[in-house]
């Protein structure tokens, strides 16, 4: 943490540092970049460009599933695809171990095999790979960037740990099935990056980036039902692990500047407003703060000169307008109650909003609330549009009830997982120590059939909400039977309750 801080400084940000303005993030840091050899000269360069390359593919975050073994794979990748209005997963996909390991890991591999894995999604053994391993975009990486990530990725520490197998459907199982996908979905779009004469080198190293290594577009673009990007569609939003991945083209970041972008990436601050949270949270800390100021620059400047062909017009007035917002920001979460987000129009979900107050129920809108994203991600939305599309949602619900408006709460703070640890030993291990009551103890494998099951929101919502929205089995005791928890703190103990317990699963960034 104080090293990632330090790193942050020394690149670029001592001067902002100096003046007080770095937010030092509470959170742990998840997993750490190794330390590896450099040597000189030449060789230094490669491996630093490596280096950069692979931390500008976010490679750590899905290759790692122990802080303590960077790049040994492991981690639960959980895709899902659009079908009749809902988000329907396709199974567990586990990242395999990626150090150069020569029993477990990729050790044996060359510099061509690697290229042929990285650019074309062919194994060294002529098998194809899944699109989870995001080689759609990693094919715009040349063959010189290659070569600087093939070192750098045979310099990092072995770590000998079997890989995983996937549990995914049986019919999935066939990997010459993805030959099929892949003469549809990737050969007609595969190959080096090029870059476009009639735009600034800026743009271009940005467009190179996005559409590269950083692959923007496997959370932010949306995916049609065989689990191929929109391509017409890029960038305008789409949904990942119950987080709407909102619309950054620049049509929608048009009032956003290239300075709050970078902000977005450094500092965790939405454009709107509140705090990154989940995946996007991941991706800053294992992958865009390393990154110079430059690139996040040139990462903006092409983002927003992006245009989605279908922009929302924030014409009209009234309901017309909020019911504009909704059902292009809103509906993603509010219509399914994914993440526990409130469904539209049920009166028993809504029940205790509306009792705490309008006014707190528009600040939650606006600054955001525990999974609830500031403004709901609409960066072009005002305050005012945000409140009066809160009406809207209230109008389905409201019945005439008389609000009473109650003063406005602090800001939420965020939780480490050792305050989660704390809570836990202090409260929730009355019934998770012994059983009682059939409770699932620490560290007992089933956590990870609840997880399945439900989610990380859905298992917040059986603490936080139990009885909120509807009786499910499982539940726990109201808010873990903790009368002075807060929301904050009690997600912080699902999160340690899950890192004890889930193999492969990490949310202590979420
Ligand atoms: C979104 C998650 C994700 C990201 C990001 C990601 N990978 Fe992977 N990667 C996977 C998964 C899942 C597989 C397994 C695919 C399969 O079995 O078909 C994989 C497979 C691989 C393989 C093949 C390993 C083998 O044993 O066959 C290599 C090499 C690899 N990734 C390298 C990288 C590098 C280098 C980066 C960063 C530039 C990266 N990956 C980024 C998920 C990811
Ligand atoms: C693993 C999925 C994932 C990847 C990869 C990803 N994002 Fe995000 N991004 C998200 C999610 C989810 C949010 C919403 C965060 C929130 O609401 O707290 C987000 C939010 C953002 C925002 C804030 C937009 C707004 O209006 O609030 C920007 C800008 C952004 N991402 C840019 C990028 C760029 C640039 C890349 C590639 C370098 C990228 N993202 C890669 C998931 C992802
Ligand atoms: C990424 C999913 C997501 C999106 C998109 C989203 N919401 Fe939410 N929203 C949630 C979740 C989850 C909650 C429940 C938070 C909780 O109670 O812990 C919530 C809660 C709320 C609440 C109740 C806040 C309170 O005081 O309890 C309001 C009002 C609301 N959302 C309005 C909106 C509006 C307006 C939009 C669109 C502009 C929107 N939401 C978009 C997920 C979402
Ligand atoms: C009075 C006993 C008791 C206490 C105290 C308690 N729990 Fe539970 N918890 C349970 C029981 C019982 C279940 C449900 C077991 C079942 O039916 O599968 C449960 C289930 C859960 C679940 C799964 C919810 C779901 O959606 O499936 C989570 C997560 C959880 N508890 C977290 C906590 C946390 C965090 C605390 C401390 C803040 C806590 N519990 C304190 C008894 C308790």
């Amino acid at each position: 943490m104080i090293k990632v801080n330090y790193i942050f400084c020394v690149l670029f940000l001592c001067s902002n540092a100096l003046s007080g303005e770095v937010v030092q993030n509470p959170v742990e840091h998840w997993a750490e970049y190794p330390e590896i050899n450099y040597g000189v000269g030449e060789e230094k360069a490669l491996l630093e460009k490596g280096e950069y390359l692979v931390k500008a593919g976010d490679c750590i975050a899905c290759h790692t599933s122990s802080t303590k073994q960077p790049f040994a794979g492991g981690n639960a990748v959980k895709p899902t695809i659009p079908l009749l209005g809902m988000q329907i997963p396709i199974g567990t996909f586990y990242s395999p171990n990626i150090t150069p390991d020569k029993k477990t890991g990729i050790g044996r591999w060359t510099e061509a095999e690697f290229s042929r894995a990285m650019r074309h999604g062919v194994s060294p053994d002529g098998s194809q790979y899944y699109p989870v391993f995001p080689y759609v975009w990693f094919t715009k990486l040349s063959e010189n960037d290659i070569k600087a990530m093939y070192a750098y990725m045979m310099r990092i520490p072995a770590i000998e740990k079997e890989n995983k197998p996937h549990d995914i459907p049986w019919i999935m199982q066939w990997r010459f099935l993805m030959l099929g996908w892949k003469l549809l979905f990737f050969y007609p779009f595969d190959g080096e990056f090029k870059p476009d004469p009639e735009q600034t080198d800026q743009w271009n190293r940005g467009a190179f980036l996005v559409e590269g290594p950083g692959h923007c577009g496997m959370c932010h673009t949306p995916v049609t039902m065989f689990g191929s990007p929109q391509r017409d569609m890029a960038y305008t939003g789409s949904v990942i692990d119950g987080y709407a991945a909102p619309n950054i083209t620049g049509s929608s970041l048009k009032k956003v500047s290239v300075d709050k972008l970078v902000r977005v990436f450094l500092y965790d601050e939405l454009p709107g407003g509140g705090q990154v949270r989940g995946p996007m949270k991941e991706v800053n800390h294992d992958s865009l703060v390393y990154l110079k100021q430059s690139d996040l620059e040139a990462i903006s400047v092409y983002l927003k000169s992006t245009v989605d062909p279908k922009p929302l017009k924030l014409s009209g007035s009234g309901m017309e307008k909020a019911s504009l917002i909704y059902n292009k920001y809103c509906v993603n979460c509010h219509a399914s109650g994914a993440g526990g987000a409130p469904k539209y129009g049920d009166v028993m979900g809504w029940q205790a909003i509306i009792e705490q107050g309008k006014e707190k129920t528009y600040t939650h809108a606006i600054n955001g609330y525990n999974s609830m994203p500031a403004m709901g991600s609409c960066a072009d939305c005002t305050d005012d549009d945000i409140k009066l599309t809160v009406d809207y949602m209230l109008q389905a619900v409201e019945s005439g009830g008389d609000i009473i408006a109650r003063p406005l709460g602090e800001p939420p703070v965020e939780y480490t997982l050792k305050d989660g640890e704390r809570v836990f030993n202090e409260v929730c291990v009355t019934c998770h120590q012994e059983g009682t009551l059939g409770a699932l103890q620490l560290g007992d494998p089933r956590w990870g059939e609840v997880l399945d099951r439900k989610g990380f929101f859905g298992m917040l919502n059986g603490v936080i909400h139990p009885r909120g929205y509807e009786n499910t089995k499982g539940d726990c005791v109201k808010r873990g039977a903790c009368k002075t928890c807060d929301d904050g703190i009690l997600i912080a103990a699902v999160k340690y309750i899950i890192n004890q317990s889930v193999e492969g699963a990490n949310y202590v960034l979420w």
